[in-house]
């Protein structure tokens, strides 16, 4: 079999159009989740149940059930009984971006948790108040331990995002079917998009290692 150049190159410029948009959606969700999970997972160590119980809530929904779903129950579900329609893409980053929030919220709970109580009590004896202390003190210590776990949040996210072709979302892996429909090449482009996706999942775990690197150098002992 001999390599048609054309087919190569039109396959590859479709493909890596839809990586850069696997990787333009979960940029978009996890910094959502980001945001979400910052409020969540402070709101989840409250001494007040009005805020722990909601966060405690949302959290065991989302992660207690599949992020298929919840792109189910998003683009389908509830556009049904409100009537209306919404696209894919408001559907896809919806639906990333509120399940990011929950990995998210755990993981800056377990980070903050990390932080040793006396650095709390400390800065509450300084006089500062309850909010200074969290976000002058426990916050940026805490954030500092999560990169790794976030960087990790950030590669699932980055492979999960692929449930999104299911409604048609076009993606790298939609890509990849609809480049399939048309050409029957199933090996090559499976082969192909796994291979894309392997790539970004590499380089971002390397950059995560050097984020991590440079940001707890000072605290390494
Ligand atoms: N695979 C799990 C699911 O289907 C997790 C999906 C989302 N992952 C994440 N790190 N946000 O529910």
């Amino acid at each position: 079999q001999t390599i048609d150049v054309q087919f190569v190159e039109s396959t590859a410029k479709l493909l890596l159009l839809g990586a850069l948009v696997t990787l333009k959606i979960t940029l978009v969700a996890v910094s959502c989740g980001v945001l979400i999970g910052l409020f969540v997972g402070i709101a989840e160590l409250s001494n007040y149940k009005l805020l722990r119980f909601p966060a405690k809530v949302y959290v065991d929904i989302i992660r207690g059930t599949p992020l298929l779903v919840q792109i189910f129950i998003i683009y389908f579900a509830l556009p049904s009984i409100l009537g209306t329609r919404i696209e894919p893409y408001i559907a896809a980053v919806v639906a990333c971006s509120i399940n990011s929030g929950a990995y998210v919220a755990e993981i800056f709970r377990a980070g903050i948790q990390s932080i040793d109580r006396g650095q709390f009590e400390a800065g509450r004896s300084l006089g500062l108040t309850w909010s200074q202390t969290m976000s002058k003190i426990v916050i940026p210590q805490a954030f500092r331990r999560t990169i790794p776990q976030l960087g990790n949040e950030f590669i699932a996210m980055l492979k999960d995002s692929s449930l999104v072709s299911v409604i048609g979302f076009e993606e790298l892996t939609r890509k990849g079917q609809l480049i399939i429909a048309a050409t029957y090449r199933s090996f090559e482009i499976w082969t192909a998009v796994a291979i894309i996706y392997l790539i970004m999942t590499l380089t971002i775990s390397q950059f995560v290692a050097y984020l991590e690197k440079k940001y707890n150098a000072d605290t390494r002992r």
